[in-house]
């Protein structure tokens, strides 16, 4: 627990507020991401029990503001508002991560704070937002720290208590803070692999894989049957956990060095191995659910057959619910933009998708 161990220590000097800061106020915008080495299954305090892999999106993200004034007395006041209205599901998962976030940023707890989050993607578009807004707030919690106490001193620092606290929020947060190709989860041969926050993945790659594009399929925008948290806690006694945690592993590794050689029938071998296990995990639980849907099949099956009759590289991943996410580079865009509209797009609800790709990370907007 070295992260945590510094954190609780640097924590005792983030307390004592001077009177000069008695208001203020920041806003961050944060991208979601999409997973191609899954996190599925955690431990507890939000470890993960196995290395995640994910590159971060550009257009789907969260923006969220934090206004804070300074109350004086130890009792947390939040008002909070999701697209200008109130969310009481939202806000009480918000209070949660605040105070468990204030163990490490003592100073939250004198601090009445306004806080408001809004989403780029339709709210129920299928898309996940807790990677996005928690890393947002996230952000903007260790931007308060820095206006108010000068620290973290620098912008590595800064940005691995960005994610150390994001992840408190949200597993997949974690990794939300940092663009290019991001690690969360201790891998013994990627140097500074941490269970406790995400790191970037500073080596050179292919860049066959410079520019992916992903195209997200949205063939339900309806309520999950089961949630994310659930279904990580199925995976606790699961028959299968112990072998899933092993492949993913291996998967990690295998992808790594895919990556780095351009090795691209490697990559959409295990990017689509994730994929379909981690949703046979869920359909082997204790609970027997699947969130997939016909259509998500459909559009599988048609994926393949693409790939097969044109010999282009597009794979697909799938993030816990029924949507697909097309990969495919760049520079075929054209002709993938035609795939979609003649063969995809009937699958999708109301002819819904999203044309997204790996983005630049997260930006402070105030
Ligand atoms: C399937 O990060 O949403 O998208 O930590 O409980 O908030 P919590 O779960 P969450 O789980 C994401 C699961 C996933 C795979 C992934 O993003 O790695």
């Amino acid at each position: 627990m070295k992260f945590e161990e510094k954190y609780k220590k640097d924590a005792l000097k983030l307390g004592q507020v001077k009177l000069s800061d008695r208001q203020g106020a920041i806003s961050w915008r944060s991208p979601s991401n999409i997973a191609l080495i899954k996190y599925w299954g955690k431990r507890q305090n939000q470890l993960p029990q196995n290395p995640s892999l994910s590159f971060t999106l550009d257009k789907s993200f969260s923006e969220t503001s934090l206004e804070y004034r300074y109350r004086g007395n130890k009792e947390l006041g939040v008002d909070f508002k999701f697209e200008k209205q109130t969310n009481p599901a939202f806000e009480s998962r918000i209070k949660t991560f605040l105070k468990t976030a204030s163990e490490f940023l003592p100073f939250i707890n004198y601090y009445d704070f306004k806080i408001e989050s809004s989403n780029s993607f339709p709210h129920s578009s299928g898309i996940a937002s807790s990677a996005s807004s928690m890393s947002a707030l996230a952000l903007c919690l260790v931007s308060m720290e820095l206006k108010l106490f000068g620290t973290p001193k620098d912008e590595k620092s800064f940005f691995q208590k960005a994610s150390f606290l994001s992840r408190l929020g949200s597993g997949s947060a974690s990794r939300s803070v940092f663009n290019g190709f991001v690690v969360w989860g201790k891998h013994k041969n990627i140097q500074g692999s941490s269970d406790e926050l995400a790191i970037r993945l500073n080596q050179q790659f292919s860049p066959k894989f410079n520019s992916l594009k992903d195209a997200i399929l949205i063939t339900s925008t309806g309520k999950k049957k089961v949630s994310s948290s659930a279904g990580h806690q199925l995976m606790e006694n699961h028959p299968f956990a112990a072998i899933r945690f092993r492949q993913a592993k291996d998967n990690l590794q295998n992808l790594l060095e895919a990556l780095k050689t351009g090795d691209e029938q490697m990559f959409i071998r295990i990017v689509e191995n994730e994929a379909l296990s981690l949703h046979a995990m869920m359909m082997a639980s204790a609970e027997g659910f699947t969130l997939l849907n016909e259509n998500t099949w459909k559009i599988i099956y048609k994926i393949r057959q693409y790939r097969k009759e044109h010999k282009v590289f597009i794979t697909f991943t799938l993030d816990a619910g029924p949507n697909v996410h097309l990969l495919y580079q760049a520079k075929q865009e054209k002709q993938i933009f035609q795939f979609i509209q003649k063969e995809l797009m009937q699958f999708c609800e109301k002819g819904h998708w999203i044309d997204d790709k790996a983005g630049r990370g997260p930006i402070k907007l105030i």
